[in-house]
């Protein structure tokens, strides 16, 4: 691989939190990598440690939180810079859309202060064309009337609206990387369609390479080239999307598949979840972490955790049941857990 097309490369990270309960183990021994104008979706049910890696690569981390590894992005590591180091990339050449868009707007600012302050500290504008540039940027994201709300503050727009509030602060600087938390799964399904077309476009347009953290593998097929699978804090399996869709090879990654709702499905089949529930990072099951609710798993999966099987460059899986019978098993209807409905 040409390593001047590398954006980002993620080795070997690491994040845990102390709690009085214990430690949680919220991202293990996680490595990949992402190419200049690629997008990579990251999926994995509630609490399987999506969100925490990317908070560690932004230096985000709540107070008890740590982390090791390395985070090379454009060629410097991003874990553990000084603030001052890391506030010259974050937010300029690295952006982030939270889960939640108030985490990010400070509610006492009016949009336009929250928009200038960034190109005039990050791009040495004047006040005027900060302005100018922050409307453009809000009437690229789909807001009427930009030139007017743009002096308005964050608790004056409705959810969807200050959903693109803060993507078009996150795109100010034109980022190299843009890493999306679940950026529409608060919104109506129509507003989800836009701002997902939005995003589409703007990666087009700008070049930029896309994180898309997501439950919903539906977006991942429509915007990403690559999937990372997460379970129990960590990449169970890794591929193009077109791979992952046709050939899963974790039982896991075929549940999700499984109970995503079809286009072309009967409405009135139940959907597929997956049973069970997602494990508790602070006690989780001994071999691997799947093999509780995992139809397939044996002696061995109970006792030892799978090591990761690299099958092409960029496609990895970590089951020790990759060779046995159930890959030509077909799915939904002939398993045996129907339940109404998804577990995601
Ligand atoms: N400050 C903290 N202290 C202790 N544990 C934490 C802290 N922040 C996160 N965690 C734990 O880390 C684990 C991973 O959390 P993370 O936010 O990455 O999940 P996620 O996959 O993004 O879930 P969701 O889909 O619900 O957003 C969870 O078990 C969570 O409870
Ligand atoms: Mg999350």
């Amino acid at each position: 691989m040409n390593e001047n097309s590398i954006i980002l490369k993620v080795k070997n990270l690491n994040t845990r939190f102390d709690t009085p309960d214990g430690e949680v183990a919220a991202a293990n021994e996680i490595s990949f990598t992402l190419k200049k104008g690629e997008s990579l979706g990251v999926v994995g049910e509630s609490g399987s440690g999506k969100t925490q890696i990317f908070m560690a690569l932004m230096g985000l981390l709540a107070k008890n939180g740590k982390t090791t590894g390395e985070a090379i992005f454009k060629g410097q590591n991003i874990l553990g810079l000084p603030v001052t180091e890391l506030n010259k990339v974050r937010g300029v050449s690295l952006s982030m859309i939270f889960q939640d868009p108030m985490t990010s707007l400070n509610p006492y600012l009016k949009v336009s202060r929250q928009m200038t302050e960034v190109l005039i500290e990050h791009q040495g504008m004047s006040q005027k064309k900060a302005l100018e540039r922050s409307i453009e940027m809000l009437e690229l994201v789909g807001i009427p009337e930009a030139r007017k709300r743009v002096h308005m503050y964050p608790h004056e727009f409705s959810g969807g609206m200050r959903q693109r509030v803060m993507i078009a602060i996150a795109l100010l600087c034109e980022p190299d990387l843009l890493i999306a938390d679940e950026p529409t799964t608060a919104l109506d399904v129509t507003i989800q369609a836009q701002i997902l077309d939005l995003l589409h476009d703007l990666k087009d347009k700008l070049g930029m390479s896309i994180v898309m953290i997501t439950h919903d593998l539906g977006v991942i097929a429509s915007m990403c080239d690559h999937v990372m699978v997460m379970y129990g804090g960590r990449v169970v399996e890794t591929g193009s999307v077109q791979a992952l869709f046709s050939d899963a090879k974790h039982p896991y990654t075929r549940g999700l598949l499984q109970s995503m709702p079809r286009i072309d499905g009967d409405h009135n089949e139940d959907l597929y979840a997956i049973p069970g529930q997602p494990p508790n990072l602070q006690a989780l099951p001994q071999g691997c972490a799947f093999q509780p609710r995992c139809q397939y798993a044996t002696n061995l999966c109970q006792q030892e955790r799978p090591q990761t099987t690299e099958f092409d460059a960029g496609r990895t899986a970590s089951c020790h049941q990759l060779s046995s019978a159930f890959h030509a098993s077909s799915p939904v209807k002939n398993n045996p857990v129907n339940v109404v409905e998804g577990v995601l």
